[in-house]
C-alpha cells in the first residue's frame, strides 16, 4: 500500500484513469484459468463488448493458483483500474483481494463464480442450481425402473462455490430417489481443480471399487466428463453408460453425436459476457444497473443476475448449440 502511494508515475496513472473513467473506463478482468474452452470465449466476448462501449480491458489468468490470482488482482488495483471483474479460482481465498479493492474504492463484479464473505457489488452468473437439476433430471428420467439403479457421482472443484450449487441442484432431483432406495450411489468424489485427469481417476476408482455394472455417471462439467469417458472407453463401457456434462464444449458435443456422452448443459456465454461488460462499464461510470435477484455470500446480499441454461442431447443439439452459432455443424463431424 505504502509503496503504491509513494510511486509518482502510479499516482499519475491513477489520476489519468480517474479522469478516463467517464468516457473510457479501464476494466481489470481476473480469470482463474483459460484451460476450459468456455473461459476463452467468455474473455473474448467480454472484451469485444467492453471495447464497443469505449472501455479497455486488462486480462489476467491465474492458472488455478490462488496466490497468483490474489497477486493478479493486487496488480490490477495498483494499475488503477476503474472496476474489477473476477472469476475466482477459490471463492474463499479471493476474499482478501476484494478487501484490497474495497480499500482502493474499486467496485468488484463476481463473474460466474461467487466470492464469499466480502463486499462485492454484483454477481453475474447462470442459474447454477438449474444446471444441477438439468443433469440430475436427465439421468433420473432414463435410469432403469425395474431394479435399483447404480450411479457414480463426480462433483466439481470443492474450492468453487458453483460446484456446490451444481451438486445441490442434482440433490434436489436425485436425493429423494437415493433416500427411497431407488438409486444406489456406488461411488462419489470431488474433482480437484475441475481437472479431466481427476475425473478419470474417480471413474477408475469407481470401477475398481464397485465393478462394471454402472447405469449412469452424473458428472458436473464436460471437462471432467471427458476424463470419466476416457476411463469408460478403456474398460469398453463407453456408450453403454449414461454420462452428463456441462458447457457444450466442442469435444463434448462431438461425444454426444458419437454416443459416448449423453447430455451437456448449454450456457449461452454470449449473453452473460455481454451483460457483464455492460454492467462493468455502467458501474465504472457511476451508474447502478438493476439486478433482479440477490444472493447471500456470507456477509452481504449481493445484487445478482442469473442467466438461463439449456439441457442438450443428441435430439436438440442442432436446434440449440448449432442454431445459436455456438459451434459450427461442420466442426462437430
Ligand atoms: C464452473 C463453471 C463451469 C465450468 C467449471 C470449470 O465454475 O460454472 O461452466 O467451466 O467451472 O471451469
Amino acid at each position: 500500500m505504502k509503496t503504491r502511494l509513494a510511486s509518482v508515475p502510479l499516482l499519475l496513472a491513477l489520476a489519468a484513469s480517474a479522469f478516463a473513467s467517464k468516457e473510457k473506463p479501464v476494466i481489470g478482468l481476473s480469470l482463474d484459468t483459460l484451460k476450459e474452452e468456455r473461459w476463452q470465449r467468455d474473455r473474448d466476448t467480454f472484451t469485444a463488448e467492453a471495447q464497443k462501449l469505449g472501455a479497455t480491458v486488462i486480462v489476467q489468468s491465474a492458472n488455478s493458483d490462488d496466490t497468483r490470482q490474489v497477486r493478479d488482482v493486487e496488480s490490477l488495483i495498483s494499475r488503477g483500474v476503474d472496476v474489477l471483474v473476477i472469476v475466482p479460482h477459490n471463492g474463499g481465498a479471493m476474499t482478501r483481494a476484494v478487501k484490497s479493492a474495497n480499500e482502493a474504492k474499486i467496485p468488484v463484479i463476481a463473474y460466474d463464480r461467487l466470492i464469499m464473505n466480502c463486499s462485492i457489488d454484483y454477481y453475474l452468473t447462470f442459474d447454477n442450481v438449474k444446471v444441477g437439476e438439468a443433469q440430475g433430471g436427465y439421468a433420473a428420467a432414463r435410469l432403469p425402473k425395474d431394479r435399483k439403479a447404480r450411479i457414480v457421482r463426480i462433483y466439481g472443484a470443492p474450492t468453487d462455490n458453483n460446484a456446490k450449487m451444481f451438486k445441490q441442484g442434482q440433490d434436489n432431483i436425485l436425493g429423494p430417489l437415493i433416500k427411497s432406495g431407488k438409486i444406489d450411489v456406488i461411488h462419489e468424489d470431488w474433482a480437484l481443480d475441475w481437472k479431466p485427469e481427476n475425473g478419470k481417476k474417480i471413474m477408475n476408482a469407481a470401477i475398481t471399487r464397485a465393478g462394471r455394472n454402472i447405469d449412469a455417471v452424473v458428472v458436473s462439467n464436460d471437462g471432467t466428463a471427458g476424463g470419466a469417458i476416457q476411463a469408460l472407453l478403456e474398460e469398453g463401457l463407453a456408450g453403454q453408460v449414461l454420462v452428463t456434462g456441462q458447457d457444450a464444449d466442442l469435444a463434448a458435443c462431438q461425444r454426444i453425436l458419437r454416443g459416448t456422452q449423453s447430455m451437456t448443459v448449454y450456457k449461452p456465454l454470449k449473453n452473460l459476457a455481454t451483460l457483464a461488460a455492460r454492467v462493468a462499464v455502467d458501474v465504472a461510470q457511476g451508474r447502478k444497473p438493476a439486478a433482479a435477484a440477490v444472493l447471500d455470500n456470507g456477509v452481504k446480499k449481493v445484487p445478482s443476475i442469473f442467466e438461463k441454461v439449456i439441457s442438450v442431447d443428441k435430439e436438440n443439439l442442432t436446434a440449440t448449440v448449432i442454431a445459436d452459432g455456438f459451434h459450427k455443424a461442420e466442426d462437430l463431424r
